[in-house]
Order: C-alpha cells, then structure tokens, then sequence
C-alpha cells in the first residue's frame, strides 16, 4: 500500500484483460478462454468479463433502485442499520466501516442469503449467527425483490466462472463444488461514495483483499477503483456492461496462491461527483473448511503461496474466519451482539 506516492498511478484499460464467457461455449475458443483466464488470474487477480449474459434491463432496475434506495430520508436508512442484525446485514452510513482500522467514506447496504437466524444453544459456535434475514427499508419495497433477483442471477454467472477455474487449473470442472455446495452464502453491497476534495478524506474503500470466492462489481461510469500492481495503483476505468471479477481469499488459499486475491481501493471522487457500485460476493458455505486442490507440477511451481500463516490451525475453517473478518471491520455490530468477541478485538487492535 503506497498512500504516500499517489503519483504512482497510472492509466489503463489495457492494462487489465477483458474476457468474454461466450467463449467458454464455443469448442474450437475453449482452450484459449481457459488458458487466459487462468493467466488473468494468476498475475493479476482482476479482470473485465463481457458476454456473461445479465439482461441490460438488470442492470437498469438494480441501478434504479440503489439510487432511489440512497435517496431514502436518512431516518428510513438508519431504521435498517447494520448495527441492528447479529447477521451483520443492512445499512451501514458513511464512516462507520473501518478498513484497516481507518474509517470508509461511502455508505452502503449489505444483504446476504434470505435465511431464517438458527436456533442456537450456548454450546454452538459463534459464526452460526451469521445466517440470518436480511432488514428491507419499509419505504422501497421494490428493493427485495431487484436485490434478490440481482444475486440469483449474479451466483449463476459466478458459479460458471468458478467451473471454468477449476478446470483452467486443470481439474475436474466440479473440483471446487465443496466450496458452495452446503448452506449457499453471498454478500451483495450496493454502495455510494459521495466525493469530496479534502485529502483526508480520500479513502473511499481502503486497500484491500476481498474475503470471500469471486467478486463481480458493477461501476457506475466515474471510475475511482484501483488495482495494486509490482509497478503501482493502476486505475480500472469502467467499460459499459463489463463485469470487474476479482479473485478472493479463499480461491487464493484453495490453489496455495496460485490464483492471487490482488489489493485494490477505491479513491473519492472529486467534489461535486457521486460514484455508485454494486459488488456481487460469491461466499463459501460456512460449514467445513477450504479445500486444496492437488495442482499439476508444472502449476504447482508456480503457486506462491497464501500469504497468511498456514500454521494457524483456524486457518482452512471458514466460519470461524468469516465471522472475524466482519467483527473487525463492523464495530459497533460487534459491540452490540458480540460482547465478547468484542473485548478480545480490542485488545488485539490496541496492542
Ligand atoms: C469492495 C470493493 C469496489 C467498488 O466493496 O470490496 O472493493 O468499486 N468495492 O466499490
Ligand atoms: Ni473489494
């Protein structure tokens, strides 16, 4: 991470792939779609999908309604607001995320699979809470049912890419099925990053990984997302209709960081802008744990490695993992619903 050099920046579309899913469908293309992605993949962790066959209408209700769902009073978006959920869902105002223990300036709302909360009993483990509903805005109800079709038919489009890693990895094309297979878990944020031209206030997103399997965002077209390269932050300017897909933490982990989980961040637009994205998060279940798939050598000698200490046992279990990550990064929900873990946090943040 390099705040201190934002002269490091530099511009290009070219600089990431574009790849386009048709071809996966296409026998004498598959090879090439297959080699490419897993390149993509390995060097840089991002890049563009065209061809994934979301309906432009999708993409206009689901825009429509994250901008009237921001233009809602702000009574309407606190009554929903994350610190209300032990399952960490719902509206989170601007400054209240903490990435890298520094605050977020974006607002935004989180909303996961619709499951019942699990009747638990005090011997169960903590990470259960995480299952659970979702809080709507009593004024939008349009949003259930936009948001809800947005994820189906994201999930259907990740679980395509996912197949096609798999086998670019040169394994069966259901050999990360494990992954997804038991309770389905998925995290879809619409989120709005009002500009500013304070220089402390620049950190939209902070620089990050993102946790979970594959992440498909949608940009507005101001662009402000950077991607993290040996040579410095490049910019990933919005192409119209493109998916942005990232690798996650766990398809890192699953493939000994053959696959990268690359930083990235987004920058505040300038005064004056508002800049809307929506990422599309495809979880693991949170029963079990990651899987390492058995690489070919040649492959193989190629992995770098997770970057986290594989020495912890915790370390492959995924609902332990999940629920620290969202501990830290949501405050006062952890304050509110997980007093304990709350206390440790602290102590470990203050150290
Ligand atoms: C994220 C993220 C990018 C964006 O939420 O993990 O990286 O453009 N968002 O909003
Ligand atoms: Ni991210």
């Amino acid at each position: 991470m390099s705040d201190s050099c934002p002269g490091s920046v530099s511009s290009g579309a070219a600089a990431l792939p574009v790849l386009d899913l048709r071809e996966l469908e296409i026998p004498e293309r598959r090879a090439a779609f297959l080699a490419e992605l897993g390149r993509a993949a390995r060097e840089i962790g991002f890049f563009y999908l065209i061809g994934h066959g979301v309906p432009a209408e999708k993409f206009v209700r689901i825009e429509e309604v994250s901008r009237r769902f921001f233009a809602l009073p702000d009574e309407e978006k606190l009554a929903i607001g994350m610190a209300n959920s032990p399952h960490f869902r719902g509206y989170t105002a601007t400054g209240h995320e903490l990435t890298r223990n520094r605050p977020d300036r974006r607002e935004q709302i989180d909303i996961g699979v619709e499951l019942p909360a699990l009747e638990l009993g005090p011997g169960d483990p903590v990470w259960k809470r995480l299952q659970g509903p979702n809080q709507w805005p009593a004024g939008l109800p349009a949003l259930r049912e936009v948001a809800l079709d947005w994820s189906a038919t994201l999930r259907q489009v990740a679980i395509r890419l996912l197949r096609a890693f798999a086998q670019a990895l040169e394994q069966p094309a259901d050999a990360l099925d494990g992954l997804i297979d038991k309770t389905p878990a998925q995290l879809l944020k619409l989120i709005r990053y009002p500009g500013s031209s304070d220089p402390a206030l620049r950190q939209g997103v902070g620089a990050h990984k993102d946790a979970g399997i594959l992440t498909l965002l949608h940009q507005d077209h101001h662009g402000g997302l950077q991607v993290e390269r040996p040579e410095g932050w490049i910019d990933v300017p919005p192409i119209e209709g493109a998916f942005v897909i990232n690798i996650g933490e766990i398809l890192e982990l699953a493939t000994n960081g053959y696959l990268r989980a690359t930083m990235h961040r987004v920058v505040t637009p300038p005064e004056g802008v508002v800049r809307y994205s929506i990422g599309y998060f495809l979880s693991p279940s949170l029963e079990g744990s990651v899987p390492l798939l058995p690489l070919p050598e040649h492959l193989a000698k190629l992995a770098l490695g997770p970057e986290s200490d594989p020495e912890n046992p915790l370390f492959r279990e995924i609902g332990p993992n999940a629920i620290k990550g969202r501990l830290r990064s949501h405050r006062d929900v952890a304050e509110r619903h997980y007093p304990e873990q709350y206390a440790a946090l602290d102590r470990f943040d203050r150290r």
